[in-house]
């Protein structure tokens, strides 16, 4: 089979390592692909949002199957495009993709079908959000509804916070038109976790849990980013937790959108709020979260090529999905200045000693592989993912293969997997 992946971050990385262990698998295409992605597939240049380039090279080129891994595609329609040009895609069609791309529909699917989430109210304009604000206990949780490249939560510590964010996200459009319309709901209080699951709509198998960190510095401090690292399992999500989850909040969220009329066939990630009360819906994504994809793919045991067709096919059901047991940890490697600005350009050493250690895979992420160089290329750069039978083994053969590499201004968090 020839599959093409499309994305080019550390996420497709670790798909296209795991595609390629494909015994059904011939040949690997990535879109756009990276520097380390570019070692173990054919990296083409068309941008993941190039949804008639994408069509025209499976065309040509008689893909056999095309993943659409990043949320942006999955939002526009890329899957509902390949499917009509008669393509076989996994991914959410756009109708499906709506439950992350816009957090109001997630909201009323919530209310309508029972799952638990924090309390909120949706506002198209501010004088009516600021009034409600106002009467608020705080903090307090802002939401654009739409896609803000994972930027659109504001968490206001006080009410004047709260003025500034929802003027910031309606009247100055900070996130442009993702801030039309936004959520105002309640700050909850707990230990986060994540849950991936594989789902042909009927069918849904949660992956092994995992957690990341999304804030820039040690200590969950600075600003918010795509995520510094990622650990699993959960050090909070036990089989009792795997069962409320499984009845209360994953299958409702499956059936209730088959009952809207919408078929959700990929990959859905719920974002868990773990709290006294129980577990509640942050949010839900459409697909893999990067980095959680970096530790929970070299975890599965099976052929993933094998879960994708099962899942277009709506034969979930009949396949057996089995995992490692042991932990994987996950350190990613930024720009200095990321998220905010940052230059690239930089030459990176130590991957290659980094990887000669039993488990450790270099996952790239914002890297170019020139003349035998590797030179980073984004503001997440790479990630190192370790297995090791225990969290704590796992975290520090990490933190052994991450202080290999180095590069000018490379930044990483010292404390992933200690909370
Ligand atoms: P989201 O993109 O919706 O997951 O939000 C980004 C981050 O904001 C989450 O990972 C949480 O850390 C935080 N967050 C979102 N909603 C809430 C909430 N209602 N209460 C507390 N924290 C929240
Ligand atoms: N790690 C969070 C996300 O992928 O959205």
């Amino acid at each position: 089979m020839k599959v093409l992946v499309v994305g080019g971050g550390g996420r497709e990385h670790a798909l296209v390592w795991k595609v390629s262990r494909s015994p059904l698998v011939s040949e690997v295409y990535c879109a756009p692909g990276n520097g380390g992605i570019s070692r173990i597939a054919a990296c083409i240049p068309v941008k993941a949002m190039d949804i008639e380039g994408i069509v025209t090279f499976s065309k040509k080129n008689n893909i056999d199957l095309v993943v659409v891994s990043p949320d942006d595609p999955l939002a526009a329609g890329m899957v509902n495009a390949l499917q009509d040009a008669g393509i076989r895609a996994f991914g959410p069609v756009k109708e499906a993709a709506v439950i992350e791309s816009s957090k109001v529909f997630a909201k009323n699917l919530m209310k309508k079908y029972k799952i638990p989430t924090a309390r909120h109210e949706v506002f198209n304009s501010p004088d009516k959000a600021i009034k409600y604000a106002r009467k608020q206990k705080y903090p307090l949780v802002i939401k654009a509804d739409g896609l803000a490249a994972g930027k659109g939560v504001i968490i206001a510590g006080t009410y004047d916070m709260a003025l500034d964010a929802i003027h910031e996200i309606m009247e100055k459009k900070i996130f442009g038109e993702s801030g039309s319309r936004i959520v105002i709901e309640e700050y909850l209080e707990g230990k986060e976790a994540t849950v991936l699951a594989f789902t042909d709509g009927n069918t849904l198998v949660p992956m092994v849990s995992s957690q990341d960190h999304k804030k820039a510095y040690d200590y969950d401090l600075g600003p918010n980013t795509g995520g510094m690292g990622a650990f699993s399992p959960s050090r909070h999500y036990n089989e009792r937790m795997a069962e409320i989850c499984q009845d209360g909040i994953f299958l409702p969220t499956i059936h209730g959108m088959r009952n809207e009329g919408i078929k959700f066939k990929g990959v859905l990630y719920f974002g868990l709020m773990l709290t006294d009360d129980g577990p509640r819906v942050l949010e839900y994504n459409a697909r893999f979260g990067d980095p959680e994809a970096q530790v929970v793919l070299p975890r599965l045991k099976n052929d993933i090529v094998e879960i994708f067709e099962a899942i277009i096919d709506e034969r979930l059901d009949k396949t057996r999905i089995e995992w490692d047991d042991r932990a994987a940890a996950c350190i990613i490697a930024a720009s200095d200045g990321y998220p905010g600005m940052y230059r690239t350009g930089f030459e990176i050493s130590g991957i290659e000693e980094a990887e000669k250690e039993e488990d450790v895979m270099v996952f790239h992420a914002g890297t170019r592989h020139e003349n035998g160089k590797y030179y980073t290329a984004g503001g997440r750069v790479l990630g190192v993912t370790a297995l090791g039978n225990t969290l704590e083994t796992a975290i520090n053969k990490a933190y052994n293969g991450i202080m290999e590499i180095n590069f000018q201004g490379m930044h990483y968090r010292k404390d992933i997997g200690m909370r």
